[in-house]
């Protein structure tokens, strides 16, 4: 069933509250990657074009306690889209602000990290009813986070007068149900990165879809910690180890290939000029406890290499090392090449993998690049993901 599309309402002289993800990849205060951004801007403009305003509202990584927190500041995000789309962008720094302004036609408003507001991970009504009441119209244009039931996702949507899918939603369901769909055998998976608990728990209805699993990162780690290889002080899950030996298993008795590291590049810290040491399980060389695998090594990139070539449908998501060091960026860079090289149709997702993808400059040789990472893998998997559904269920009513 179609998703009630922005381009479905009347907007002139409107409030629009856009969520969308503009949860870039940052060192400090710096933009690495404003991809995800350069997605939203059709639905900002388009917006603006129909002669209403735009109240944008997103988050920016994991802020403790639900309060400010300088360095997760919006701050520079909204000087980056004032640039991007040569406007003027005010930010508003809570919700009072949001409250007592009087919102112009034509104009941009940015809120501060919506993740500083209690109950907002929470999916709380109050907070949902509270931001729902910012606008005439919700939006939701962050299919990256569209995985997650939060309350400026799920909550405002469901107490909105209207709510209504964005661009950006629109044209990533309808070329990942075409994937789905297409997608032909052998289909190989790239699942990396480091958030492990998100995508570790995917894992489980994506081994039956696929035929080889490709794990780098803190979820290859966590693998090799379940199979009792020592991984130092490597970025792992430790709660996780038993659910790994469970997909282990299941991963064999559904005859899919899981490809771990056989040989690690390591070091004592993530630093550019520290000294590394490749360590390889075949030799019974073994990761020192204040070590920690940081990429993947020469072994372990031909088989990939081997086993890309062989694929005829590709998902990949998630960076095998810390790429955004040069001593650590052979793997994803040999992972993003062979990916580019291959005749497969390709799919990769998410924001360090776009961050990646761009570094490595092979954007226009993957087939589509999907701007979310877990909720691409999510809906891979066949999840319905909470921030869409809710738009389909107030269509339906
Ligand atoms: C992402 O970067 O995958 C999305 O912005 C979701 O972020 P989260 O994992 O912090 O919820």
């Amino acid at each position: 069933m179609k998703l009630k599309s922005i381009q479905d309402v009347d907007l002139k002289n409107k409030k629009v509250l856009l969520r969308v993800d503009f949860n870039l990849p940052m060192q400090g205060k710096v933009i690495v990657d404003a991809e995800r951004m350069l997605k939203a801007i059709p639905t900002i403009e388009y917006i603006l074009e129909q002669h209403a305003s735009v109240l944008i509202v997103s988050h920016l990584g994991q802020p403790e306690n639900e309060s400010f927190d300088e360095s997760l500041s919006l701050k520079p995000i909204a000087s980056k889209l004032s640039e991007l789309i040569s406007r003027e962008v005010t930010l508003l720094k809570d919700l009072e602000e949001a409250k007592s302004i009087q919102f112009e036609v034509n104009k941009v408003y940015i809120l501060e990290n919506v993740r500083f507001l209690h109950g907002e991970k929470s999916d709380s009504e109050v907070l949902g009813k509270e931001l729902s009441e910012l606008s005439d119209i919700y939006a939701l244009d962050c299919f990256a986070c569209a995985h997650r039931k939060h309350a400026s996702i799920h909550a405002a949507a469901k107490f909105a007068k209207v709510a209504v899918a964005g661009l950006l939603i629109e044209q990533e369901v309808k070329n990942l149900d075409k994937v789905l769909e297409d997608a032909s055998s052998p289909i190989v998976g790239v699942v990396a990165g480091s958030k492990v608990s998100t995508k570790l728990e995917l894992l489980e209805n994506l081994i039956e879809k696929l035929d080889i699993l490709i794990l780098g990162g803190g979820i290859a780690n966590t693998f090799l910690a379940a199979k009792d290889v020592p991984i130092g002080k490597s970025l792992y899950e430790g709660s996780l180890v038993n659910t790994a030996k469970r997909l282990i298993n299941l991963a064999e008795s559904k005859n899919t290939k899981i490809i771990l590291p056989k040989d690690v590049v390591v070091a004592n810290k993530i630093d550019f000029n520290v000294e590394t040491r490749v360590v390889n399980f075949n030799n019974e060389e073994v990761v020192e406890d204040e070590e920690m695998i940081l990429d993947f090594s020469e072994e372990t990139l031909l088989e990939i290499k081997d086993v890309i070539a062989t694929a005829k449908t590709i998902l990949w998501n998630g960076p095998l090392g810390v790429f955004e060091y040069e001593k650590f960026s052979n793997g994803t860079r040999v992972l993003a090449e062979s990916i580019a090289e291959s005749l497969a149709f390709s799919v990769a997702g998410g924001g360090d993998t776009i961050s990646a993808i761009n570094k490595f400059k092979v954007q226009d040789k993957i087939s589509y690049i999907c701007t979310g990472g877990g909720a691409f893998l999510s809906y891979v998997k066949g999840n319905k993901l909470p921030g869409i559904e809710v738009i389909r269920e107030k269509d339906n009513m």
